[in-house]
């Protein structure tokens, strides 16, 4: 397992790796006090229930429950083992895993690592010849008449498959890949006599890679515009899901975080155009309508999303049902318009880049300005009832739109096009905005009268004593003179079992000389019980001061019900003494004893 790698190594990875910015690379992350929150990855969400610390290096959702430091996270959201957790941080950091020799555990399979292995091979060859190779200058060709520069081509690792039966194959082949894993992944086709050839035949690669950088599938295109089909997608894989992945997704991240928003495309050629006229948020789909998927991946990163589809009939179809889709997941819409009919990809070329950055990007209108716009079509404005419907069409769309002055400045233009008075249009629009607000209610109620899909949160009230262990358990994580304090005091004498072995694991951990870390400490705790049991402890806000007198007050909490319950066992036991020598006198006294204790418990807890 883990244990080969030496503590100190592990050690300055995680410290090289803040656990903020380790998972803003996943989630928007919003400083809240001094938390961060933002969606939980872990389980679907509107509001954030999802929290990071950065003091403390851990997060937890109060949704779903889930929470672990920044080894964890990674293990979690990417399915890795322990040690593809650490190499990921490890290169993440510019820092290198010493090799132990530990067998490198991944949480692939043989097949999926062969075949991103292939695809690494194929991804470079194929780069090579459309770069240096005369078998390659036609795809070269194809795509500086295109416009893309090297530096473009060198970034997107563009490439060109020659139009031969089995190059590649036997390429793969000589490497120790077998037939029947490159047929899987796609890269050669059996063919009748059992024979292969490959693929991507004469065709320029655009590889796509998933969110971690990896190639897992190509798009092969067409140099012909005649010959079909015009993209060849390698098959869907446990490595490939289209509806799944985002093309660019990897290089666009860090460009998103830093912007807010992300520009959505249609095409391959498209976000390669906008990031070549260095409009870099950018990803596309892969041919297939945004999916559920893809739109709640986005709504994880951003508020904005800009959608940025052809500007012809199809496009405008496929950009209002997206943004259908970007809206009910919760996020703010934008539409970019693309003139005569272009696609992004055409209209760079052939009115530049700036043209692009200013006239459609910067330029791009609100959902509602779309939504009028594309709702004019399917009415006939010059008769009367079309136009009266159109209006009510309108209101109750704008009856969703949470900014006043937005609203206003719609209302307005309908008043002013449709020449009818404000106060008539306010009118209708409140009646649209009661009728949401009763749904509203009225699904909140649902909410919690629904229990399955409640969140876990811990509401009910605990005793006087569990809370003072936890509030104890608290400051000796942050503290370790506390911890000392309490061992000296209390030892492992904590009434819940398991904040008792909570304590003695602490304990131990200070002794090793560790200072207060609640990160490390509970990658040293194994079980996950107890492990979830310190986050939620340690993630529960406390005071930053506390005196000695209040540490005293928990202390004397947590030992006079210890006592209590010895009392109350002692006496069980006297009373049954008392029942077996048949004086049922002595044994009722005790009994009321025994009462009056338990009612006492009940008073402090
Ligand atoms: P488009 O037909 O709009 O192509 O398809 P494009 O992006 O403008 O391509 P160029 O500029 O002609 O080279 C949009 C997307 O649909 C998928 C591809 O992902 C493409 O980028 N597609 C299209 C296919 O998968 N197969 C096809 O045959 C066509
Ligand atoms: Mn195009």
């Amino acid at each position: 397992m883990t244990n080969r790698i030496p503590e100190t190594v592990i050690e300055e990875i995680r410290q090289a790796n803040d656990i903020v910015d380790v998972i803003g690379d996943y989630v928007q992350l919003k400083k809240q006090g001094r938390n961060f929150v933002g969606l939980c990855p872990f389980h679907g969400e509107k509001t954030p229930s999802f929290s990071v610390t950065q003091e403390k290096q851990i997060f937890r959702c109060f949704g779903c429950g889930k929470g672990g430091n920044v080894v964890s996270f990674l293990m979690e959201m990417e399915s890795y083992s322990f040690y593809e957790a650490l190499q990921h941080l490890a290169e993440r950091s510019g820092k290198e895993l010493p090799d132990t020799g530990v067998k490198k555990e991944s949480s692939l399979s043989q097949e999926s690592q062969s075949i991103l292995s292939a695809y690494e091979w194929v991804t470079k060859l194929y780069h090579h010849l459309l770069r240096y190779a005369k078998d390659g200058k036609e795809g070269y060709q194809y795509l500086q008449d295109r416009g893309l520069e090297e530096d473009t081509i060198d970034a997107f690792h563009l490439g060109f498959a020659p139009n031969a039966k089995d190059f590649t194959a036997e390429f793969l082949e000589k490497k120790g890949f077998h037939r029947q894993i490159l047929v899987k992944a796609g890269l050669v086709s059996l063919l009748n006599d059992n024979s292969v050839s490959d693929r991507f035949r004469g065709r320029v690669i655009f590889p796509i890679r998933n969110h971690l950088g990896k190639t897992v599938a190509f798009g092969g295109r067409a140099l012909g515009e005649d010959q079909e089909p015009k993209y060849l997608n390698s098959p869907e894989s446990d490595l490939f899901q289209k509806g799944k992945l985002l093309f660019n997704f990897d290089l666009a991240r860090k460009y998103i975080r830093k912007e807010g928003q992300v520009i959505l495309f249609e095409g391959y050629m498209d976000v390669i155009s906008a990031f070549q006229a260095e409009v870099r948020n950018v990803v596309a789909t892969m041919g297939t309508a945004l999916t559920e998927y893809q739109a709640k991946l986005l709504k994880r990163y951003v508020d904005t999303v800009i959608i940025c589809y052809d500007g012809d009939n199809a496009g405008v179809e496929a950009t209002s049902k997206a943004a259908d889709l970007l809206r009910t997941v919760g996020c703010d819409v934008k539409v970019a318009r693309i003139k005569d009919g272009l696609d992004p990809d055409s209209f760079i070329q052939t009115y530049g880049k700036e043209a692009f950055q200013n006239e459609v990007i910067k330029a791009s209108e609100t959902f509602i300005a779309f939504y009028m716009r594309y709702h004019r079509k399917a009415y006939n404005l010059n008769l009367e009832g079309d136009r009266i419907k159109y209006i009510e069409k309108m209101l109750e769309q704008l009856a969703m739109i949470d900014s006043p002055v937005e609203r206003e400045y719609y209302v307005k233009e309908l008043s002013k096009e449709f020449d009818i008075s404000m106060d008539t249009l306010i009118g209708e629009l409140e009646n649209y905005q009661n009728r949401n607000k009763k749904q509203q209610d009225k699904s909140e109620k649902n909410r919690y009268t629904n229990s399955s899909s409640a969140p876990v949160r811990n509401k009910k009230l605990l005793p006087a004593f569990q809370n003072a262990e936890k509030k104890l358990i608290s400051y000796m994580l942050q503290d370790a003179t506390i911890a000392e304090k309490v061992r000296e005091e209390l030892g492992a004498a904590f009434n819940v079992d398991e904040h008792k072995i909570i304590a003695t694991h602490l304990y131990a951990f200070y002794e090793d000389g560790h200072s207060a870390d609640v990160s490390l400490f509970i990658e040293r705790l194994t079980d996950q019980k107890l492990n979830q049991i310190v986050i939620e402890i340690a993630m529960t806000p406390v005071i930053d001061d506390i005196s000695d007198k209040e540490i005293n007050d928990y202390i004397k909490v947590i030992r006079a019900q210890a006592n209590d319950v010895t009392d109350i066992q002692s006496l069980k036991s006297q009373q049954r003494m008392a029942e077996r020598q048949n004086d049922p006198i002595k044994a009722a006294q005790i009994a009321k004893q025994i009462i009056e204790i338990q009612k006492q418990l009940k008073n402090t807890n």
